[in-house]
């Protein structure tokens, strides 16, 4: 079992969740941020945590495809272990539906 990001996270980044996690597997993308399923220890500490709810285990319905998505970004973004500031937009965008089709990118954060 393992923790994952969803898309709720994308042009938010609040970052709460890196604070907390005890085995520093969070990875940095552009907007988003993603766990290492292979990483995770499962304690859950960050799921309540992130202000959007985007963090989920993958025992919840459609999170296969979360899970995939979350390894392969995972092993290509940088990792991430401090909190920053979230994105410029990330109260405006945090509720908003579908940000997966409308803002996500492939491309890598700066991770630290
Ligand atoms: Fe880190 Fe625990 Fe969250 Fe997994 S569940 S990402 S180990 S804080
Ligand atoms: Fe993203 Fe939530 Fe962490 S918005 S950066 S998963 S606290």
């Amino acid at each position: 079992m393992t923790y994952i990001v969803n898309d709720k996270c994308i042009m938010c980044k609040y970052t709460d969740c890196v604070e907390v996690c005890p085995v520093d597997c969070f990875y940095e993308g552009e907007n988003m941020l993603v766990i290492h399923p292979d990483e995770c220890i499962d304690c859950g500490v960050c799921e309540p945590e992130c202000p959007p709810e985007a963090i989920l285990p993958d025992t919840e319905p459609g999170a296969e495809a979360w899970v995939s998505l979350n390894k392969e970004l995972a092993e290509i973004w940088p990792n991430i272990t401090q909190r920053l500031d979230p994105m410029p937009q990330a109260d405006a965008k945090r509720d908003e539906q579908n940000k997966f089709e409308a803002y996500f990118t492939r491309a890598a954060g700066a991770g630290n």
